[in-house]
């Protein structure tokens, strides 16, 4: 039986219709990273970095399979999980990856990477039930816990200035008898930490020893910094076909498809079914025609995610040398995704200072309370975007700094 809340600030009827909803969806948190862009409405004009996404559209060929099935009249259902062709790309691209087959039916298409894990934590957890998140943690992992009517367990990962860490023996601590999931993104929005493939062992062996599941998000494993090895270190170089990992990922982000909303869910394969059926009551899938361009996009994209990695690295590459050796900015080089997190010394609520950025410098920064509390003192900048935008950016928080 859900509970009903009592709103007693609304007076109207209208607001009065809040305090009988469900908990679960009047405690959605909002997103501090829509705040501040509403913040910044109207208001000239202001650098937006504070989004996860860049500032290249998706390429032709991707927009052309979509107008392609169009004419081809694929306006119907379509199939619960996905398309055939797609979840066949999706493993040939797991293939190209990781060295070894992957059975198509593994992967299910949903409607983008957040629907994936909001799906990941229904299948696995019950109301008052926990899942830990290392964190600064992308915002709405914490809210798709909470809507389930679970809690969220934030795990801080530890800053310091060679890179952000995360203690595995303080992970471990963190875990009760109600915890039911671990929530690994690596490599981390908004911080840049990347897990090492021995912390992920250690965890996999831990979940494994403790019963509890693991969800991989790891849809930024192509944008890594780390020199020693071309992708992140992932789940999929260690765990077998039936550990209980569901790993979400997207197509937002490798094939600039932010506003395409297409993701997919990789499961052992006993979970097909189940999947389907989750996907059958809320979206019933995703339309056939982007299903086709993402197909495109798996099958033949590659030259443009090396062109977009190529893009991330070198706009770190400038931050780097903008702020390093600055003694006023706080900052750990990013190891993987696309964010610049960093703070200003002495200033311990960035939230305050991302305001100011864009009233006095319009620069518009994602402030590091919406990843957590361990993040309140950083801003995010996703440096995933146009060059020239970026130098501009950075030429505005230098004058900025001087003042
Ligand atoms: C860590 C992480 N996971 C998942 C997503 C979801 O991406 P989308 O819903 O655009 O597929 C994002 C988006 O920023 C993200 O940063």
């Amino acid at each position: 039986m859900s509970q009903q809340k009592t709103v007693s600030c609304c007076s109207d009827s209208g607001s009065d219709l809040l305090g009988h909803l469900s908990p679960e969806a009047y405690n959605a948190p909002s997103s501090a990273i829509v705040g501040i862009k509403t913040y910044a409405q109207g208001k000239g004009d202001v650098i937006p970095l504070w989004i996860g996404e860049g500032a290249m559209p998706t390429p032709d060929f991707i927009c052309k399979a979509a107008k392609d099935a169009l004419d081809a009249g694929e306006t119907f259902y379509t199939y619960q999980n996905g398309v055939p062709e797609l979840r066949t790309a999706i493993a040939a691209y797991h293939q190209r990856l990781y060295g070894r087959p992957f059975d198509p039916n593994r992967f299910s298409i949903t409607g983008s990477g957040m629907q994936a894990i909001q799906m990941a934590v229904r299948m696995v957890i019950s109301a008052g039930e926990e899942v830990i998140i290392p964190s600064p943690a992308w915002t709405n992992i914490r809210s798709a816990v909470v809507v389930a009517g679970g809690t969220p367990v934030d795990l801080d990962l530890h800053f310091r200035p060679e890179g952000w860490k995360l203690d595995i023996d303080e992970l471990f601590d963190a875990c009760s008898d109600k915890t039911r999931a671990l929530f690994i993104n690596s490599p981390n929005n908004p911080t840049g930490w990347v897990a090492t493939l021995d912390e992920l062992k250690a965890i996999l062996d831990f979940a494994r020893k403790r019963d509890i599941w693991i969800i991989a998000d790891e849809i930024y494993t192509r944008f890594y910094f780390g020199g020693d090895r071309e992708n992140a270190p992932s789940f999929y170089e260690i765990a077998e076909d039936d550990d209980k990992i569901l790993y979400v990922n997207s197509m937002s982000k490798n094939w600039a498809m932010t506003g395409w909303r297409v993701g997919w869910i990789g499961a052992p394969l006993a979970l097909e079914p189940t999947i389907g059926n989750l996907i059958q009551c809320s979206t019933s899938g995703v339309a056939p025609f982007m299903q086709r361009a993402a197909t495109v996009a798996l099958d033949h994209g590659e030259l443009f995610i090396a062109d977009q990695i190529e893009r991330a690295r070198s706009g770190r590459n400038k931050l780097l040398s903008a702020f390093e050796g600055q003694n006023a900015v706080r900052f750990a080089p990013p190891m993987g995704s696309f964010y610049f997190f960093f703070g200003l010394e002495g200033e311990g609520d960035a939230s305050i200072i991302a305001k100011r950025l864009v009233d006095e410098a319009n620069v518009g920064l994602a402030p590091g309370f919406a990843f957590g509390q361990s993040g309140s003192a950083f801003m995010r900048l996703c440096f995933a975007t146009n060059q020239d935008r970026l130098d501009q950016a950075i030429y505005r928080l230098n004058r900025w700094l001087a003042q």
